[in-house]
């Protein structure tokens, strides 16, 4: 059943958000969901205690590649309340990400990677199962593996697949070498990436529970549908006969995008077992067994004439990845049209390495690539004696500079110049290593922050009840973004209803399928839905008033037209449910979406130790409309907290020997901490896109974290004229 679908044809001249008599929109509203949470009334997947459950332990394989010949697990099953030893095909497929069906990276007795699930003991307590865990006997052969990215990149091929058509594997015009040969200046860089851990707070963890014919999943999933629909492709059942729930998820950044192993271990043993099984992972075995944002290696040159003009954008990245998996780093993705200049070339290569699953993690393509892009624009400025934000003003295209294509909204040249005047550009460090205070070198950095704004199918029921509440149901999930207060809001505006009278059920693949969590696109799909949803019950309404839909203002309850005043609970009977659906159009076809930010920082550098410290951060932003201020600038300090993490400590090490990742915790893998970070001072440009759905807006997610390192970076090297081009950027690079 679909009653009412928007498809993204632009352009949305007008919008029902405009029209609210009491708008809730656009407004600083604090999460709903919140005292749930801080109560402990919300329950996160590990928080399920269904009767007789029982608790698994993953077993996973001390080498990084060989063969398993032998596993003995007699000692283990003798144990008090140990179960079960299982080890079964199906549960060492790792799909991982949100494309498609479950890809199997290797049979059952392989093992390609160090910490791979190779197996799950199941007993009447945690306690015990891990104990088990401790005494199976696995006997391996190992074999020489590939673990170091950097020493096999002759072995770089082309990604198998340009995932979704987006990725955009390899473009080139005009001709590179002849426009690096008469560039006025000219810069060739090569940069490396580590790999990074998504840190979610909350581990990945799951419960199985088979009644019926049915399994019921209870896990921490950023889109329970493609999770489910992966789930049944493993399992080899129809999507039917599995329901994934994930009302509350405690952060996912990616790393909750695709099934995981904990969900197909807990599957599996509760069919074999007959009893719900839970399966929850450690912090170690997040950081080995489930996803990681793969390294870089990325050569920017880029070439200008001596007005500052752009003349060659060439970014080529060699990134790794396991044999098998579609997934790669799309480090380009924003160098394809942030900057004009008619030579261009941006391609990517992959590794095929020994190492855990590598997956998408918050602005996949841009965190890094932009990381990088961003640094050599500065040293581009530098080579031209130009100030940075003048060299990005002079690159500004009028149009996307490989396709033709116009940008639905573009207002980075704003960002630049309402950023720099909010921080203080003109009062920067405009020489290097020249700004001291005692013992601190000082120093200011900017770069430009882009990401696509994406779109996905989804759908959402919305219903207004007897009563007059209104309830609003969707697959789609909140991973702490807002989800559940920014539909409400929706709800609430349109239908002219009070905000607390809205109630939003969230995360259970039974309900109207989303777009899920993913991609900064949720807000804006979920929430075009439930517009079209919302859209028909206003009209059916203004019918059953017998008013003209275009002439009927709803508020606080009530539905008013001229000569009309009705209750909207005299209109609606037993209740009205209608489910609405968003579709792509020529809006996706015809123009680039993005939305766009400017990042200005200072840092201050220990000249005795190298230590950096963040000392002030102001990012300006423009995303469309913005649904709700207060969960938008929550979004953008996490991403740009991310990114001073990325560009300062972040960095998972694998052990060349192995590919074991020997600081998989988070007292070793160095995520900011509160003392890291300072007053974040972020600024929301007023904006209306017109073109990408009828709410005008665009996704905030992961905006935040593009381009923020680069920031810092470039501060860096403005406090200390010491470039860093391997990221982290630890004190050891700067003495
Ligand atoms: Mo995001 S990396 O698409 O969850």
């Amino acid at each position: 059943m679909m009653d009412a679908s928007v498809k993204m044809d632009a352009p949305f001249e007008h919008s029902l958000l405009d029209e609210s008599p009491m708008p809730t929109i656009g407004r600083e509203i604090a999460r709903i969901d919140g005292p749930r949470k801080v109560s402990g009334a919300a329950r996160y997947a590990a928080e399920h205690f269904p009767e007789e459950v029982l608790h698994g332990v993953l077993l996973r394989a001390p080498v990084g590649c060989g063969r398993i010949s032998l596993v003995d697990a007699t000692a283990a099953l003798a144990m008090p309340g140990v179960l079960a030893v299982i080890r079964d095909e199906r549960m060492i497929r790792n799909a991982g990400d949100f494309g498609g069906d479950a890809a199997p990276v290797q049979g059952v007795e392989e093992v390609a990677y160090f910490g791979q699930p190779i197996g799950l003991v199941v007993a009447d307590s945690l306690e015990r199962a891990r104990a088990a865990s401790l005494c199976v006997r696995v006997s391996f052969e190992s074999q020489p593996g590939v673990f170091d990215m950097m020493a096999a990149r002759d072995s770089a091929l082309p990604p198998t697949d340009d995932i979704f058509g987006l990725f955009l594997i390899h473009t080139e015009q005009g001709d590179v070498e002849r426009a690096a040969g008469e560039a006025q200046a000219l810069v060739d860089t090569v940069w490396e990436t580590p790999s990074q851990n998504h840190a979610a707070m909350e581990p990945h963890a799951s419960v199985a529970i088979w009644k019926e014919g049915r399994l019921t999943l209870h896990g921490s999933y950023q889109s329970p549908v493609v999770t489910r629909d992966q789930l049944a492709t493993v399992m080899g059942l129809p999507p039917s006969q599995i329901r994934v729930l994930s009302p509350f998820v405690g952060g996912g950044f990616g790393g909750k995008l695709g099934v995981m192993p904990e969900a197909v271990a807990a599957a599996i043993a509760a069919q074999q077992l007959g009893r719900p099984v839970k399966v929850v992972m450690t912090r170690q075995q997040v950081f080995e067994t489930t996803g990681r944002r793969p390294m870089t290696r990325q050569r920017i040159r880029l070439g200008a004439n001596s007005d500052g003009r752009l003349t060659l954008v060439q970014h080529e990245t060699i990134t790794d990845q396991l044999e098998g998996e579609v997934f790669f780093e799309p480090a380009g993705l924003a160098t394809h049209l942030l900057y004009a200049g008619e030579n261009r070339v941006v391609d990517h290569k992959v590794v095929r390495t020994n190492k855990q699953l590598a997956v998408s993690m918050r602005a996949p393509g841009e965190a890094v690539g932009l990381l990088t892009l961003e640094c050599a624009m500065d040293e581009l400025a530098e080579a031209l004696s130009l100030d940075p934000i003048e060299l990005r003003l002079r690159n500004e295209p009028k149009s996307h500079p490989e396709m033709d294509m116009p940008f639905s909204s573009r207002a980075l040249v704003d960002c630049l110049r309402q950023g720099a005047a909010r921080f203080g550009w003109e009062r920067r460090n405009t020489s290097p290593g020249q700004m001291r205070d005692g013992d601190w070198l000082v120093g200011h950095g900017v770069a430009a922050a882009a990401r696509g704004n994406l779109f996905g199918p989804s759908r959402v029921r919305a219903t207004i009840q007897g009563d007059g509440r209104v309830v609003v149901e969707t697959e789609m999930t909140d991973i702490g973004t807002g989800t559940y207060t920014i539909l409400a809001q929706i709800a609430a505006d349109l239908l002219g209803v009070p905000l607390k009278q809205v109630e939003v059920r969230l995360g259970d693949t039974d309900d109207p399928r989303s777009a899920g969590s993913g991609g900064s696109w949720g807000a804006t799909t979920s929430g075009s839905a439930l517009y079209a949803a919302c859209a028909e019950l206003r009209a059916r309404l203004a019918a059953a008033a017998g008013a003209c839909v275009d002439a009927v203002t709803l508020t606080d309850g009530i539905l008013t037209a001229p000569g009309i005043s009705r209750p909207i609970t005299e209109l609606v009977g037993n209740g009205l449910s209608v489910e609405g659906a968003t579709e792509p159009g020529e809006s996706n076809r015809r123009f680039n979406q993005t939305s766009y930010g400017a990042h200005f920082c200072e840092v201050r550098v220990n000249a005795v130790t190298g230590e950096v410290r963040v000392s002030r951060w102001t990012s300006v932003f423009a995303a469309g409309r913005i649904l709700n201020l207060q969960t938008a600038i929550s979004q953008a300090i996490g991403g740009v907290v991310f990114g001073i993490g990325g560009a300062l400590t972040e960095e998972l090490v694998h052990d060349p020997r192995t590919g074991k990742i020997v600081n998989r915790d988070l007292g070793e893998y160095h995520v900011p901490a509160h003392a890291d970070i300072p007053a974040i001072d972020i600024q929301f440009l007023e904006e209306r896109d017109l073109v990408a759905n009828p709410l005008h807006a665009k996704g905030v997610g992961e905006l935040g974290v593009c381009g923020a390192g680069a920031a810092i970076a470039n501060a860096v090297y403005n406090a200390t004229g010491v470039r860093v081009r391997q990221f982290p950027i630890t004190l050891d690079k700067l003495l």
